[in-house]
């Protein structure tokens, strides 16, 4: 079944709504997906919370938003020495599936953190980041969820798309993080993380 490579975003989309309109086939696709994740869950932690502070949680990104970074993965527009590998050697079904699982899973927040820091970080997020990725920081099928993920994976991503060099060089998000000062970018890890 070929409906993530080469199919276009629009079929991945089509494909993504019919299995999440049938409980039979939702169901299908998690318990594949679960399986197919054994390897993935060594890193990305088996409810796609990880527990590595440089390595995303996965658990509760909307499946459109993984296949694309998949996508990108695959055919290089994102870099990454291990997941570029790796992602070329599995089959689309497994792909897929997998997005389904981890999209299912509910993603654990950090603890609340009252400094001045974080509050900084939180205004930052209302009137720059919500726009797009939603006022929880949910994110959508075009947006990552932020909610609850990692600092030092958020402080990295953001370093990476203000440098624009190929590991992740999105352009919408390049324009955005080249407006954040370090402290800005640190004030925004403080917060993303608790955010629920
Ligand atoms: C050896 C550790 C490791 C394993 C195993 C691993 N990953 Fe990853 N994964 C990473 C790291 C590190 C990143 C972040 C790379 C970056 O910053 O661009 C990542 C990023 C991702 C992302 C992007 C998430 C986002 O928020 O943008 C997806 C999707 C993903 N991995 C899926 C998978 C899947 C599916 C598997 C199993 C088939 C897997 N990974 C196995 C280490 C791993
Ligand atoms: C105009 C829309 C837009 C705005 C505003 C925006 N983002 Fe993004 N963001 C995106 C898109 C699109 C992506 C996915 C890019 C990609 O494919 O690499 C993204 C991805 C990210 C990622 C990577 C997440 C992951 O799981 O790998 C982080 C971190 C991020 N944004 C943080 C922020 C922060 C912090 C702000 C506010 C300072 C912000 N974004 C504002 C559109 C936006």
């Amino acid at each position: 079944m070929l409906f993530v490579f080469p199919a276009d975003a629009q079929e991945v989309d089509a494909r993504i709504q019919q299995v999440m309109s049938s409980p039979h086939a939702l169901e299908k696709a998690q318990i594949d997906g679960k399986k197919a994740a054994y390897f993935c869950a060594n890193c990305h932690g088996d409810t796609g919370n990880s527990a590595y502070d440089y390595i995303p949680n996965l658990a509760g990104q909307h499946p459109g938003y993984l296949l694309n970074q998949i996508r990108k993965f695959a055919d290089g527009r994102r870099q990454d020495d291990f997941m570029s590998g790796m992602i070329k050697v599995m089959k689309d079904e497994e792909r897929f599936n997998i997005a389904i699982y981890y999209s299912a899973q509910t993603v654990q927040p950090a603890a609340a953190n009252e400094s001045a820091q974080a509050a900084r970080g939180k205004e930052i997020f209302r009137s720059i980041c919500a726009s797009c990725h939603g006022p929880q920081g949910h994110g959508s099928q075009n947006f990552a969820r932020l909610a609850g993920q990692h600092a030092r994976y958020v402080s990295e991503s953001l370093d990476k798309y203000r440098k624009g060099t190929k590991e992740r060089n999105d352009p919408v998000m390049g324009s955005v993080a080249r407006r954040l000062s370090d402290s800005d970018i640190a004030a925004l890890a403080a917060y993303i993380p608790t955010m629920k």
